[in-house]
């Protein structure tokens, strides 16, 4: 399929199925999918690499895994199967083997993978997935016989256990080849490790014939061996092998003997479990692991028919969870983006923050406080209930001064010192994330939430206070010119004027050489503009009016700031550094204009009357837009600016140093919609979307399913190469901008507002949004080229453009609307 520079596909969307089809195994890089939605996960590749977890994948992680590995993608829940005549073995997935396999494919679905191929006459595939409501994944291997004659195979299926610590597995050798232990017991492999002391959970790895099985990863493999040539798998035999110390593992054999066409499934399971601490043992003070509460866990799900309904369990989930927003536009990118793949892509950026992925370790980043707040603007609708407990989570580890730590533990829930707070962003971003809650939900109650500082017992104060002190926290961080103060960095991580690193491995993030009372963003007087009106109308909601009236009047003293010093004659200025200098400006040799500061103005209708946002917007559109997206800022930074920080740090562009951030791109799109320029917004939202990139997938090279964080600049070698796939702001913020702002389909407090800015050339869209308890069907036709909207709500014209709820019971609702 190679046609031009970087043209070729490695699969094809199925709609209907809402799977992602990979054709061919050697994808340019892994291209990966998330199996579980709750608290076990695991990261599956398309040559089933990956591992799992529970709930946190440094403390908690099941299986192991090595980053930074060659090939990238290497270690996985690896099967094989051996033609005991022949005796030759290979791997359906393709990988570890590497076979040349026919029709191989593996489909990525919502929250399953189905991976396969025929070799040698006989058809194999293993369906992965993690039942709704179970700390476990069902790996289901279904083998068919094409020959004409019988076919006798032995299967073979294999993990690799991680000590739990991921960070201590990777490094703590002289302890860790003591500590491994397992017990097998009819036939299912415990992993115990660390649970004669001071641990009362297990993992287990089970299946539904067993004949055989390994323990001890150097039994299975053989000395100086790797997957791809286990000895046992060789020799068609495991042996039994129980590990003690060194690297336990699981493998497992089963028997297959098929007669022509005929078919045989095999069901294993790896599941995680916990036992009460004063119940861990049975019988009682032996050190044998109490089995009475998993057991009939794993006798359910290695039943086939219990497997099959709980897959279809998790289908219906996502049918009623993808429900919730459906549309019809004449651009087939955008229906399967919002549909189906940027939705769920939403799921997994809400799940795992930045913390898990082929890009980030785990080990890492915990969730983000800036982040986890952002992503709940594509995440919300979904699942209101989890959007409502992560608020409270993270509001819990806001500190006091109303402040935040930029990222807290999943498992344990408290704020990070390591990385401590002082992004001067981010508590503005609670008021975003609380305010995308009551616009869908309309639940106040939350605001009346007794939520602690710091995760400190008897801090509580309502929630509502949490947002008063995130807007507070500015009003006392204001610098030189009246503009916040930037701290450690605003959103753009890697513009840390206050750093002044000069040492080799020192953090970015953390060093802090100056103290930080001159460097200034504009970025963040944006924000606070945006925020401050939302939480201006949260207060006049509340009954509060002179608090409302408070806050309405600092964000126009900050308006009247960034009028005066945050206006560089065409754009919006960046910032001011250290020393008082301007960043982003046409007086600057290098970074003379950047898109944060820029689309967040516009985004905030800052500049709407005067001109300015029209202005700054032609100029990002004159100066940062490229074919394969818009750049951070040009001109990149040729050299590292001491005064600048890691932006500067990294090669022309690529990531902060002008690259294409995916993440910011639809703060564009939703200002060239504040502007009524529909065109533009969507040309932008196209140039960036995975699904119209599928066709120069050589170029490309992540998944054509997801965002990635970075698309390379044109300043970079590889323009238009994309990395960081997966967990991204890129998500949250593309679904918001596509859905809200563009088709327009809009959450305000009040009710649903429908204010689409939709391309000239589109006739009309349909959508079906449920809101509140009410499903609205919404069919929007254009008549002229503007964006003037008149509507009727089950026949009746309507004033204005938000569709009140019914009030009357009606569970269905016909919104029609013209544009003229
Ligand atoms: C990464 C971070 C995010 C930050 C962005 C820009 O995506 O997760 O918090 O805003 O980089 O630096
Ligand atoms: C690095 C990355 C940036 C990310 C940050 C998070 O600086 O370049 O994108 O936000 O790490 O710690």
């Amino acid at each position: 399929m190679r046609k031009g520079d970087g043209e070729v596909k490695f699969g094809y969307f199925d709609d209907r199925d809402r799977e992602y089809v990979i054709t061919q195994p050697d994808t340019p890089l892994p291209w990966i999918n998330y199996l579980g939605c709750e608290a076990y996960f695991g990261i599956i590749s398309n040559t089933a690499g990956g591992y799992s977890f529970y709930r946190d994948a440094r403390l908690r992680r099941l299986t192991r895994y090595r980053y930074n590995n060659v090939p990238f993608d290497f270690g996985g829940r690896y099967v094989y199967l051996r033609d005991n005549e022949s005796k030759e073995f290979w791997s359906p997935s393709w990988q570890p083997t590497r076979h040349e396999l026919k029709d191989y494919t593996c489909r990525h679905g919502m929250g399953y993978s189905v991976i396969g191929s025929t070799y040698a006459g006989i058809e194999a595939h293993t369906r992965y997935f993690v039942p709704l409501g179970e700390n476990l994944e069902i790996w289901q291997l279904t083998v068919t016989n094409g020959r004409a004659t019988k076919a006798r195979l032995s299967g073979f299926a294999s993990i690799e256990f991680c000590l739990w610590d991921a960070q201590d597995d990777a490094t703590n050798f002289q302890r860790n080849f003591n500590t491994g232990q397992v017990e097998v017991e009819d036939g299912v492999i415990y992993h115990k490790t660390e649970y004669r002391e001071r641990r009362n959970h297990f993992a287990y790895f089970a299946c539904s014939e067993p004949v055989g099985f390994d323990t001890q990863r150097e039994a299975f493999l053989g000395r100086y061996r790797s997957w791809d040539k286990p000895v046992t798998v060789e020799a068609g035999a495991l042996t039994n092998s129980i590990a003690h110390g060194w690297s336990p593992m699981g493998a497992h054999q089963v028997s297959l003997e098929l007669e022509p066409g005929e078919t045989k499934e095999i069901v294993f399971v790896l599941g995680y479990h916990e036992n009460p601490v004063e119940d861990k043992f049975d019988p009682p003070g032996s050190q044998t692991i109490n089995k009475k509460t998993v057991k009939p866990v794993i006798a359910k799900y290695l039943d086939s028919a219990e497997a099959d309904a709980a897959f279809e369990r998790l289908r219906s989930y996502w049918e009623k969870t993808l429900g919730v927003f459906q549309v019809n536009t004449p651009d087939p990118h955008t229906n399967r983006m919002v549909n189906i793949w940027n939705a769920y892509q939403c799921m997994a950026t809400f799940n795992m923050s930045r913390s898990a992925s082929f890009y980030e370790s785990g080990i890492g980043r915990g969730l983000g406080f800036r982040d986890s707040n952002q992503d709940l603007l594509g995440f919300v609708h979904m699942v209101p209930s989890r959007a409502r407990e992560r608020i409270l989570d993270l509001a819990a580890t806001q500190l006091p001064t109303g402040g935040a730590y930029h990222q807290y533990q999943p498992l344990t829930k408290r704020g990070n010192n390591d990385i401590g707070g002082g992004f001067n962003d981010d508590p503005h971003w609670l008021i975003v994330g609380v305010s995308a809650y009551l616009k869908e939900t309309g639940d106040w109650s939350i605001l009346d939430e007794a939520v602690q500082y710091d995760n400190e017992p008897g801090s509580e104060q309502p929630l509502y206070e949490h947002l008063q002190r995130s807007f507070n926290y500015t009003l006392t961080r204001l610098g030189p010119h009246g503009l916040p103060l930037i701290g450690r960095a605003d959103w753009n991580d890697c513009l840390n004027l206050n750093c002044f690193s000069d040492t080799p491995g020192q953090s970015f993030q953390t060093t802090t050489n100056k103290d930080g009372k001159v460097a200034e963003s504009v970025f963040i007087a944006g924000l606070f503009v945006y925020a401050g009106r939302e939480l201006a109308a949260i207060a006049e909601k509340r009954g509060l009016e002179a608090e409302a009236k408070k806050y309405i009047g600092e964000t126009e003293k900050m308006l009247a700031v960034i009028n005066e010093h945050g206006w560089d004659g065409e754009w919006f200025l960046r910032a001011y550094d250290d020393f008082g200098r301007k960043i982003g400006s046409k007086e600057c040799e290098e970074g003379k204009i950047f898109i944060e500061s820029n689309g967040f103005c516009a985004l905030a209708g800052i500049g709407l009357e005067d001109g300015k946002a029209a202005s700054a917007m032609d100029a990002v559109g004159k100066h940062l837009a490229t074919k394969h997206g818009i750049v951070v800022q040009q001109p990149a930074y040729s050299k590292y600016y001491l005064e600048l920080g890691e932006i500067s740090s990294y090669p022309p562009g690529y990531k902060e140093n002008a690259g294409i951030f995916c993440h910011v791109n639809p703060w564009v799109m939703i200002g060239e919609t504040r502007l009524g320029r529909g065109d533009a917004a969507h040309d932008y939202y196209s140039r960036i979307n995975p699904s119209a990139r599928e066709e120069i997938g050589d170029l490309h090279r992540c998944e054509p399913y997801v965002y990635a964080q970075m698309i390379a600049g044109k300043d970079a070698p590889t323009f238009g190469e994309a990395k960081n796939s997966w967990l991204t702001g890129t998500a949250a913020w593309n679904y918001y901008a596509i859905v809200q702002w563009i088709l327009g389909i809009r959450t305000t407090l009040e009710g649903l507002e429908i204010a689409p800015v939709i391309p000239k050339n589109w006739p009309g869209f349909t959508a079906t949004r449920r809101f509140r308890g009410v499903a609205y069907e919404v069919a929007i036709e254009r008549r002229g080229d503007g964006n003037s909207i008149a509507l009727t709500v089950d026949g009746e014209a309507i004033e204005g453009n938000i569709v009140k709820a019914p009030g009357d019971g009606r569970g269905t609702v016909m919104v029609k609307g013209i544009l003229s």
